[in-house]
C-alpha cells in the first residue's frame, strides 16, 4: 500500500452525469478546501458530448454550490479548485478517446480513474485505456455499483477489468463504506471492550437492518427496473452492513485483512432454496399512497406499464457458524417507505433469571444497541432502569436509552457531515483499499443473491403490493412475527 505514489490526476468517465456532479465534484471541491489535494492535482472529466472548458466549469460551479448548500462556496477554494478543472469531450471506449484523454493528463504519473458509467462499458474503457499505454504501475481504477447483474455478468465485468489492471488497483465501492457511521461499526466493535464478548450467540438475540427510503424510483426506472431492491441495495449496502456486524475481529486494519473476515460472512450466508424462500423472503412493490403528507404514485405509474420488479425486500438471513448459529439477521429495504432511516439494532437476550416480580417482571425488556445511520447518527443502547418514585404495585422498571449523539458530540464549526465519496477518493489517492470490495468479496455477494433471484423465480413468487408509506407488505411482518419477533418501527 505504502509504496504505492499519491494519485495526481483524477479522470472522471461520466463527467456531466448525475453521479458526477451531485457527488464527486462537492466531494473533490471538499477535499481540496481542506487541503486534501496536493497542489498541481489535476481533475479531468470526460463524456461523449462536446463542450467548452467554460461551459464545464459553469455546469459544475452550480453543481457544487447546489451541494454546499447555505454555507455556500468559499471563492478562494472555489478558485483554486476551478483552476484543477479540464474537460475532454470523448468516447472513452475507443483508443482514439483514451489517446485524447492521455495527452489531457499530461505527465501524470498516477492516474486514478473514476468510472461513473455504466458497468457495461467498464470491459471497453479498461481496453482502450490498456491500448493507449495509460494502465502502468501507478494507475488504478475505480468502478461504482453494479459490478454485474448476477454472478455471471459479474465475473465477466470483473474478468475484463483485470486484463487491464491488477486486483490491488481496482477499487471498487460500496458508497456505504464511505459513511461516517459504517466505519464507526467498526470503531464501536473494535475499539471498546464492552461489547466484543457479548457479541455473539450466546447474548445476541436477533439483529435487524433496516434501510427505508421515501423516495420512490422516479426517473430512475430504466436502470431500477433491471435490477430490483434486491440487486440494488442488498447484494451491497446490505450484506456490507451484515458483514461488518457479523464479521470475526480483523488482525488490522489492512485491506486484506478486513476484507478476508468479510469474504468467511459472506461465506457462511445460509443459501436460500426453492424450499424455504417463501419463509425467508418478501418481496413488494408500491402502488400509490401517501409519503410525508404527500399524494405518491405507484410504482408501475412511473415505469409505465406492469413491471415483475421489486422495490422492498425483507429477507431473513442465517448465518452459519460458531458465533452467530441461532441468530437471525432480518434486513429489510424499501423504497417509498414512511420514513427515511438507516439503522442496526442489535437485540440481545433476556437476563437469564428475572429477581423482580409483579408490575417490574412484566416491565423487564431485554437490552438493545441502536445504531442509527441516517438520517441522524446516533448510537443508544436502550437499558432498564428503576422508574423513579412510589409505587403502590412496589418497584417499576423502564427501559431508558444510554444514549450518543454523534451531531451533538461532534458539533461545532468544522463538524460539516462529510460526502462519503469523500473518504473513498481521499483513499483511492493515498491507495488504500481497506473499505473497497475486493473481487471475491463482489463475487459472493452475488452467488448469495443469486440463490434468493433464482428461488424467487422458480417459485414464482411475484411482488406483493403495499401503499406508498407504509411498512412494505402484511408478508414482511409475518416474516419476522413467525419467529417471534417485530420490526422496531
Ligand atoms: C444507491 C442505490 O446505491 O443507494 C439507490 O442505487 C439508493 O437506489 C441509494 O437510493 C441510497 O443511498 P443513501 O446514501 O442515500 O442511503
Amino acid at each position: 500500500m505504502a509504496e504505492q505514489p499519491l494519485a495526481d490526476v483524477i479522470v472522471l468517465f461520466g463527467g456531466t452525469g448525475d453521479l458526477a456532479q451531485k457527488m464527486l465534484f462537492p466531494s473533490l471541491y471538499f477535499l481540496d478546501a481542506d487541503g486534501f489535494l496536493a497542489e498541481g492535482f489535476g481533475v479531468v472529466a470526460t463524456a461523449r458530448a462536446e463542450m467548452t472548458r467554460e461551459a464545464f466549469v459553469e455546469q459544475t460551479r452550480a453543481a457544487v454550490a447546489a451541494r454546499a448548500g447555505e454555507a455556500g462556496l468559499d471563492p478562494k477554494a472555489w478558485a483554486r479548485f476551478e483552476k484543477r478543472l479540464s474537460y475532454v469531450g470523448a468516447d472513452g471506449t475507443t483508443q482514439a478517446g483514451a489517446e485524447q484523454l492521455k495527452a489531457a493528463i499530461g505527465g501524470a504519473k498516477a492516474p486514478m480513474y473514476f468510472l461513473a458509467v455504466s458497468p457495461s462499458i467498464y470491459g471497453r474503457v479498461c481496453a482502450a485505456l490498456d491500448a493507449a499505454g495509460m494502465t502502468g504501475p501507478g494507475a488504478r481504477i475505480v468502478l461504482e455499483k453494479p459490478v454485474g447483474r448476477d454472478l455471471e455478468s459479474s465475473k465477466a465485468i470483473n474478468a475484463e477489468v483485470a486484463k487491464a489492471f491488477p486486483e490491488e488497483s481496482i477499487f471498487r465501492i460500496d458508497h456505504y463504506l464511505g459513511k461516517e457511521t459504517v466505519q464507526n461499526l467498526l470503531a464501536l466493535r473494535f475499539a471498546n471492550t464492552l461489547f466484543e464478548p457479548l457479541w455473539n450467540n450466546l447474548t445476541i438475540d436477533h439483529v435487524q437492518i433496516t434501510v427505508a427510503e421515501t423516495e420512490g424510483v422516479g426517473e430512475r426506472w430504466p436502470y431500477y427496473d433491471e435490477y430490483g431492491a434486491l440487486r440494488d441495495m442488498v447484494q451491497n449496502h446490505m450484506l456490507q452492513l451484515l458483514c461488518l456486524v457479523a464479521m470475526e475481529p480483523p488482525s488490522d486494519m489492512e485491506p486484506d485483512s478486513v476484507r478476508n473476515e468479510k469474504v468467511k460472512v459472506l461465506r457462511s450466508l445460509r443459501p436460500v432454496t426453492r424450499a424455504d424462500v417463501q419463509t425467508v423472503s418478501v418481496r413488494g412493490q408500491y402502488t400509490p399512497g401517501v409519503v410525508a403528507g404527500k399524494a405518491a404514485d405507484g410504482y408501475e405509474a412511473e415505469r409505465g406499464q406492469a413491471t415483475n420488479t421489486e422495490t422492498f425486500v425483507a429477507l431473513r438471513a442465517d448465518i452459519d457458524n460458531w458465533r452467530w448459529a441461532g441468530v437471525p439477521f432480518f434486513l429489510r429495504t424499501g423504497k417509498r417507505l414512511p420514513e427515511r432511516r438507516t439503522q442496526i439494532a442489535i437485540q440481545f437476550k433476556p437476563v437469564p433469571h428475572s429477581i423482580f416480580e409483579g408490575a417490574a417482571e412484566a416491565d423487564l425488556v431485554a437490552n438493545r444497541l441502536v445504531i442509527d445511520l441516517q438520517p441522524d447518527e446516533d448510537i443508544e443502547l436502550l437499558l432498564m432502569n428503576k422508574a423513579p418514585g412510589l409505587s403502590e404495585r412496589g418497584m417499576r422498571l423502564q427501559s431508558l436509552p444510554l444514549s450518543l449523539s454523534l451531531a451533538k458530540a461532534y458539533s461545532g464549526p468544522n463538524s460539516r457531515r462529510r460526502i462519503a465519496y469523500e473518504r473513498l477518493i481521499l483513499d483511492v489517492i493515498q491507495n488504500n483499499s481497506t473499505l473497497f470490495v475486493r473481487r471475491d468479496e463482489v463475487e459472493r455477494a452475488w452467488e448469495w443473491i443469486d440463490g434468493v433471484a433464482d428461488a424467487w423465480r422458480e417459485s414464482g413468487m411475484a411482488p406483493k403490493p403495499y401503499a406508498a408509506g407504509s411498512w412494505g407488505p402484511a408478508g414482511a411482518f409475518a416474516l419476522i412475527e413467525r419467529s417471534g419477533r417485530a420490526w422496531y418501527d
